[in-house]
């Protein structure tokens, strides 16, 4: 499994998450596992670090010197640990960023990507190679390791010996593509003829995506809803036709969560710990909640709010309405970061009702799950969601999530209708239109509904005591495996 970001190494939002559970998952169902992960800076675990290989790859003028640390991570229940090899080249890996500084993309993201992609099909021939390992499946996540899949089946005389290997790429976010200036092809070092619109080329750029959409032998999604909306224009981010184009279809698994990191009984980052049976502890994380974000101590609901800033969590409509929502009694906390605009309005929201927004603007695990334990209810007006992990945790945690309707938000909470509080299976609350009307309705109802203790309770030990492991869909994700390895 080949990734850009996993847990504990790097992590910018779910896909770090998602990577490493799921590794977890398959290996306690007895596969062998090996992730690959960029040797990005500061990637301290407690296991023990040893380098296994070097070698050097041509990148236009330079030859990159690479070495490929390993790790091994324990996993409980699994008869054999989860294997890291983190890929090195500092000159690309060694900074204080992921993907960018300040703001800003670093110019070289292609180079380094390219590299790692490289550097990946390199290591997988030296394990099948020099160490007799079989490979059947390379699990490709997102743009930053879609190459992989381009350079296995568009160079299959330099890559012959991995041929019988099957990539599976799995898109996460369309609205992230890795997307480059043409001048920047020859970076790439596959021939030009691969500058075509029936390869990468994209509107007179390169898209890494779409070169891994056409390549990969097999395509997915991280939701059911998710790969039947992409392939329309509103969600396609303009690779609708080309994901439409695949004949065997793209593919929609929902992704699980780690339930022993995200478990509310166990969770040592929470001042007090509960379960759906005693909710004691529950209320003391929303004092302490309060507290830590400076907000009056007050017996109102608390609305959590943990993502990326960016247009695609909707944080924008939430800002239109929040006048309107700071005259009902109730407060907000806000976690998160990204978008420098978005940064600053909720600053100058919250420095006017202090007393009633919180806000933390950075990274931080703790605060997270801080956040997801102490509210009552989760906001996710997104205006696209893939999956969507932070309702799935506030789901976990008996925060009743409000969400959009759409992609993994539609398949992963049961909405409050007559039917469903009637049959007990109400998880969460639904609005459709992306707009701060509907959005103000629907956070409005879930306030009326708060007030009925009975439903309310019905509605958070629904979301409690659903099963949100990663089991079933990890079972997925082998048959597709075994599928492609017999093919
Ligand atoms: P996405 O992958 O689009 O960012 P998800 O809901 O799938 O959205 O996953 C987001 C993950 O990132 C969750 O684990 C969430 O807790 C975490 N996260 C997002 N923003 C922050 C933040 N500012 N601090 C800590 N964790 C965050
Ligand atoms: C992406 C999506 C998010 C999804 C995550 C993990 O970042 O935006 O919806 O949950 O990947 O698959």
């Amino acid at each position: 499994m080949a990734a850009s970001e996993a847990v504990p190494y790097a992590k910018t939002g779910g896909l770090a998450d998602v990577v490493t559970a799921l590794a977890m998952e398959l290996s306690r169902l007895g596969h062998r596992v090996t992730l690959l992960l960029p040797g990005y800076r500061g990637q301290t675990t407690q296991c023990v670090r040893r380098e296994v290989m070097r070698f050097s790859i041509v990148m236009m003028e330079t030859k990159a010197e690479v070495t490929v640390d390993e790790e091994l991570l324990p996993v409980t229940e699994a008869s054999h640990p989860l294997r890291v090899f983190l890929i090195r080249y500092d000159p690309y890996f060694d900074r204080p960023g992921i993907y960018q500084q300040d703001h800003h993309d670093y110019p070289d993201n292609l180079d380094r990507f390219t590299l790692f992609c490289r550097a990946v099909l390199h290591v997988l021939r030296t394990l099948t190679e020099v160490q007799g390992e079989a490979v059947d499946v390379l699990h490709l996540h997102d743009w930053q390791t879609a190459l992989c899949s381009v350079y296995l089946r568009a160079l299959p005389g330099q890559y012959k010996d991995l041929q019988s290997i099957k990539t599976l790429l799995t898109v996460h976010n369309l609205g992230y593509q890795g997307i480059f200036a043409a001048e920047e092809f020859g970076k790439t070092g596959l021939p030009p003829s691969l500058f075509s619109s029936s390869a990468l080329e994209y509107y007179g750029s390169i898209n890494c995506l779409k070169g891994g959409i056409i390549f990969a032998d097999v395509v997915s999604t991280v939701s059911p809803t998710y790969a039947k909306e992409i392939i329309t224009p509103e969600y396609g981010c303009g690779l609708e036709g080309v994901l439409s184009g695949r004949l065997d279809g793209i593919l929609g698994i929902t992704n699980g969560i780690d339930t022993k990191v995200w478990d509310p009984a166990q969770d040592s980052y929470l001042p007090a710990r509960y379960t759906a049976e005693n909710l004691a502890g529950k209320q003391v994380c929303k004092r302490a909640l309060q507290e830590e974000f400076g907000l009056l101590k007050r017996e109102v609901p608390v609305l959590g709010v943990v993502g990326r800033l960016t247009f695609q969590k909707g944080f924008d409509l939430l800002l239109e309405i929040i006048a309107e929502l700071m005259s009902l009694d109730l407060q907000i906390v806000f976690l998160g970061s990204g978008d420098y605009e978005l940064e600053q309005q909720l600053r100058a929201v919250q420095a006017e009702c202090a007393e009633n927004i919180g806000l933390h603007i950075g990274f931080d695990e703790r605060l997270a799950h801080r956040v997801e334990a102490g509210a009552d209810m989760l906001l996710m007006p997104s205006r696209y969601e893939p999956c969507g992990l932070s309702q799935l945790y506030s789901l976990r945690y008996g925060t009743v999530p409000i969400v959009r309707r759409t992609g993994g938000l539609a398949d992963t909470v049961v909405p409050f209708r007559p039917s469903t509080v009637q049959s007990k299976s109400a998880t969460g609350f639904w609005f459709t239109e992306a707009s701060p009307d509907a959005l103000l309705s629907m956070i409005m109802l879930a306030l009326c509904v708060h007030k009925e203790h009975e439903t309310w309770n019905a509605i958070m030990e629904a979301g409690m005591n659903k099963d949100l492991s990663w089991r079933r869909s990890a079972r997925q994700y082998v048959e597709i495996y075994q599928a492609m390895a017999e093919k």
